[in-house]
């Protein structure tokens, strides 16, 4: 049987509460010691460094993008275990990622944030595998991960375990995809197939003159096609913005950087099981603005700037544009209506004539997917010529290309609404979320024309025969030209088939969507049951 403690004597209980309280002490200095050690990264020097570049430390950033103290550290104190190369003396806690859980505007979030000064951000298996934990908690929990970019790429010394982690990231952000929020900020180097990380997540920000993405580099490039090339011309903030697409948003700096992320992520949902959330806004929804019916110009040939109607009808002028500098033919971006998010796809005819082409069907469809993915209805504005014609639309797949977008709309079953402001000619009608494909409501303005193609190129092959055989062509074409236009040029033969729910009044726009958006709020459709579609990828 255990015999019963022994009664302590007074002086000898204070002696061990003196004992346990001192080493209580040490172990609290020898915790602030290892912490402080690990918060200092790679120490003053890479800090200074990477200031001096123009950059900030990943902590600073971390403090920029959640909100004040909200930050909750993980894995502080994990470290690499490999012995190649020298590696084994080398050894910093955290091992060059900050990761944690934070809040923006009060809701959580998963980050992770690389740190450039210790190793140079490189990815190596203890990197990989807390950015992997973070991941999946964000999974688990049904939270937005945020990514801060800024590495050398693969851990040179820990060889394949590098790549496997690599790997084992690519594999949570395909798993993720359409489950949760996924943000990637390039704030330096995004090189080799580390670039492919960034590119499955939802939107890519960068920062002009400290960032770059490329699969390979100038050098590489250099020995292999003789191009010379600077890491800013082959893949900074510009070329990926408005060249490639890769890129989603560009800022000056890393402050407005993470501003923008902030703002982003108020726009949606937590996970693909939520609502966006809803802000309150003093904008009445019944606001009319009669300046939109004369917005449109009399002239068919015209443009106008589409992006003014945007923000006139949407909460307090709120637009927040996603790749507002890569085929700017076509607008698409995030607004409010009565304060619920809704993303908006629109033409520009001020660009292109608001022409479809293979760069905004391709921007059109991937924006149209996330937002059916996260819950946020669609606003569709149309004024469309047509598809782009030319050999290089053709020889560069505006077919298969084309048929993303449409892919995208087709598939869609968040609220979808349509509003035609001018032009919705051949195929592209059809695309811009026609009644035909399941758009619930669709309105158009009285300035619509809706027809198989404009008046011009329909005279000419309808009327072949008569045209060459007119004593004056020129005049028999403008005739027919307005016969054409008068009948076809107009919303009233798609109204009259039910192809569109009402006729509306340019002033009134704001509030009958908002109206329409509020009687969607219970719509419920869905897909046919599959593993998954063929889009024409
Ligand atoms: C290990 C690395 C590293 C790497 C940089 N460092 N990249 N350590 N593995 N990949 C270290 C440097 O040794 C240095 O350590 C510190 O980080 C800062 O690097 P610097 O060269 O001094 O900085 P800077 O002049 O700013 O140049 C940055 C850089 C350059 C352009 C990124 O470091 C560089 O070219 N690194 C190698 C890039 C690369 O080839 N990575 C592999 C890509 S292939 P000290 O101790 O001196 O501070 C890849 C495959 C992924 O990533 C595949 C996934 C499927």
């Amino acid at each position: 049987m255990p015999s019963l403690p022994r009664r302590l004597e007074p002086v000898n209980q204070q002696s061990a509460i003196n004992n346990q309280q001192s080493s209580n002490t040490r172990r609290l200095r020898r915790l602030d010691l290892l912490k402080k050690k690990a918060l200092e990264g790679g120490g003053a020097e890479r800090v200074e460094k990477q200031h001096q570049a123009g950059k900030l430390t990943a902590r600073e950033r971390l403090h920029l993008l959640v909100d004040e103290g909200s930050f909750d550290e993980i894995d502080l104190f994990v470290q690499h275990d490999c012995g190649h190369f020298g590696l084994a003396k080398k050894k910093v806690r955290g091992d060059g990622v900050v990761t944690g859980y934070g809040r923006i505007d009060g809701r959580p979030v998963a980050v992770f944030a690389q740190d450039f000064t210790v190793f140079g951000g490189s990815l190596g298996k203890m990197h990989a595998a807390k950015i992997c934990k973070i991941m999946d908690g964000a999974m688990k929990l049904g939270i937005p991960i945020v990514g801060l970019n800024d590495s050398g790429g693969a851990r040179i010394q820990e060889g394949v375990e590098s790549l496997g982690g690599y790997a084992d990231i690519f594999l949570r952000n395909t798993l993720a995809s359409g489950v949760v929020p996924q943000i990637s900020c390039i704030l330096g180097p995004c090189a080799g197939g580390a670039v492919y990380s960034p590119a499955i997540t939802d939107f890519i920000f960068m920062v002009e003159q400290t960032s770059y993405m490329f699969v390979t580099g100038p050098n590489v490039i250099k020995a292999v096609t003789h191009e010379e090339v600077t890491s800013e011309r082959l893949g900074g903030a510009a070329v990926h913005n408005e060249t490639s697409g890769v890129a989603h948003f560009r800022a000056r700096n890393e402050a407005e950087c993470l501003q923008t992320v902030r703002r982003l992520v108020g726009f949606l949902p937590q996970n693909n099981a939520e609502e966006p959330p809803v802000v309150a806004t003093a904008d009445d929804p019944a606001r009319r603005d009669t300046r939109l019916n004369v917005h449109v110009p009399d002239n068919p040939q015209r443009p106008y700037d589409m992006k003014e109607i945007l923000l006139t009808v949407l909460d307090d002028r709120q637009f927040l544009e996603v790749h507002a500098d890569f085929a700017r033919n076509l607008i698409v971006g995030f607004g409010r209506f009565n304060g619920r998010p809704v993303g908006l796809v629109a033409q520009q005819p001020a660009v292109l004539a608001g022409c479809l082409d293979i760069h905004s069907s391709v921007k059109g469809a991937r924006f149209v997917r996330f937002c059916d993915a996260f819950n946020i209805p669609l606003v569709t504005f149309v004024d469309v010529p047509g598809f782009l014609p030319g050999v290089a639309q053709e020889h560069g797949g505006i077919i298969v290309n084309g048929a993303k977008l449409l892919y995208a709309y087709c598939e869609a079953t968040v609220p979808k609404l349509t509003v035609i402001t001018r032009k919705a000619y051949g195929g592209a009608y059809d695309v811009m979320n026609s009644k035909h494909i399941r758009a619930d409501v669709n309105f158009a303005w009285p300035t619509a024309e809706i027809a198989v193609m404009g008046p011009e190129g329909a005279v000419n092959i309808i009327f072949k025969k008569e045209l060459e055989q007119a004593k004056d062509p020129a005049k028999t074409r403008a005739r027919l030209i307005e016969e054409y236009r008068k009948k076809f040029a107009s919303p009233y033969i798609a109204a009259e088939k039910g192809y569109l729910d009402a006729v509306i009044e340019p002033a009134d726009t704001r509030f009958r969507l908002i109206r329409a958006l509020e009687l969607l709020r219970t719509k419920r459709d869905k897909n046919p049951p599959k593993k998954h579609g063929n889009m024409p990828l």
